[in-house]
């Protein structure tokens, strides 16, 4: 049992200065000036904030036949210490997500190391569409992931026919693509493959990659009105697609942005070199600013994710050909927006809502992603005026590295609970 005193409780429609108490796993009672009870840890919170746990909607945490680069230990202690308190885990695991047999070996080995809470994603391929439907009902299901164009793994789900049978026989169920259009990757991946600049990334899998498989899934998830979800939306095209169906009343429609395409550029390759290489691509300075004015700022966009994608420092410094996509960032994601907060580019209640209220209304988890009473216990107290530099030593991923080592930030996640469990 804790009582959490004397901080600002912050939801996404406000904040206010209340005391919390936590029993059970849940947040038990919600007030002022409440009166530690016996065997009651007191948890002083004076000039801090009291947030909801982070849920976040979008890793890759290895582990199984990918446990060198990360395993669920290491993955979910690093989104701890990023108060993250629920991960959603992508199928493009080895082996991958796609039927009962995988799924179970999956949650099993969740369950002996993960330390926050994580669902899992099922990957639809052409051959799984019959048992999706049964496989979704799973609990501890989040979603279908569907990878219209190939990325890490080989789950692809390119067949354009086969888009309306997934969108129209699961509409219940929130299905998360990877949209960037195969036919066009593959077209470029010819073109350019005598060239090593990792640079020509962003060519080969230009914005017009993006926005042409971007659009016409949410044509097929229109006509549906499914539950679609665009992941990490990288590019203006796209976000002008999603704010345009939104507008024609596509209420099932839903994105997520995340942090490489929010802080970094093509300009960045110069540094970063293959490190920076993930797909999506990262994109111009004017992509990158119409995430921010006119994706999170104007309220198109509804969720911040990472697309934490941990490689080792042995497979990113080799040739652009080879080096794999992705990096890691669910720790540094926290600190890295909560520095716009600081900077007075974002208020702390839409750093709520992107983190905790939104992904938990989307994605339709009734308990948790606000502070109230007889909800789950996931709570991340900030010092969000502290100044905190991402360093190797404050990370926790297997993989050893981050693009943002170096960068100075502000806030610092001092305290977690996972289900009423102190965590950190
Ligand atoms: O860059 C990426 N890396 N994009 C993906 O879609 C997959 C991810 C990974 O699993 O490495
Ligand atoms: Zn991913």
């Amino acid at each position: 049992m804790f009582l959490i005193k004397g901080g600002v409780v912050v939801n996404h429609d406000g904040r206010k200065e209340l005391d919390v108490r936590i029993n059970d796993g849940l947040i038990s009672e919600i007030g002022h000036d409440l009166e530690a009870k016996e065997g009651e840890e007191v948890i002083n919170a004076a000039g801090k904030f009291i947030l909801p746990g982070a849920i976040d909607v979008h890793v890759h945490m290895r582990d199984l036949g990918a446990s060198h680069k990360e395993d669920y230990k290491t993955g979910t202690t690093a989104a701890i210490h990023g108060g993250v308190t629920t991960v959603f885990e992508m199928p493009n695991s080895n082996p991958p997500t796609i039927d009962q047999e995988s799924l179970e070996l999956k949650l099993k080995a969740v369950d002996e190391r993960a330390i926050c809470d994580m669902k899992v994603y099922v990957g639809a391929t052409p051959d799984n569409l019959d048992i999706l439907p049964e496989l979704t009902k799973h609990p501890r299901v989040a979603g279908i992931k569907a990878y219209l164009g190939s990325s890490t793994g080989n789950l692809l789900f390119d067949n354009k026919d086969l888009w309306d049978r997934l969108l129209s026989e699961n509409k219940d169920t929130l299905v998360a693509v990877h949209a960037e259009c195969e036919c066009m990757i593959n077209q470029n991946t010819e073109k350019f493959k005598d060239i090593h600049d990792p640079e020509i990334h962003s060519v080969i899998r230009g914005n017009d990659v993006a926005e042409a498989a971007t659009r016409k899934i949410i044509e097929v998830g229109f006509k549906h009105n499914a539950r679609l979800h665009i992941a990490h939306m990288s590019t203006k095209e796209e976000l002008f697609a999603v704010k345009e169906y939104k507008e024609k009343g596509y209420t099932n429609l839903s994105c997520e942005v995340c942090p490489h395409h929010l802080f970094f550029t093509t300009n960045d390759y110069d540094k970063l070199s293959t490190y920076l290489r993930v797909n999506p691509p990262v994109r111009s300075k004017e992509d990158r600013n119409a995430l921010w004015e006119d994706g999170i700022a104007l309220g198109v966009v509804d969720i911040y994710a990472t697309d934490h994608a941990p490689h080792t420092v042995e497979e990113k410094e080799q040739d652009y050909w080879k080096a794999p996509s992705g990096m890691p960032a669910v720790q540094e994601a926290g600190v890295l927006l909560m520095s716009k907060v600081h900077e007075g580019e974002l208020s702390l209640e839409k750093f709520v809502e992107l983190r905790s209220f939104k992904p938990a209304e989307i994605y339709r988890l009734e308990d948790r992603g606000y502070i109230k009473e007889g909800l789950r216990a996931d709570i991340a107290i900030w010092d969000i005026e502290k100044p905190f530099k991402i360093t190797k030593d404050w990370l926790k991923s297997k993989c050893g590295w981050s693009n943002y080592e170096g960068f100075d930030c502000f806030g610092e996640v001092q305290h977690v609970f996972v289900e009423g469990e102190k965590v950190l």
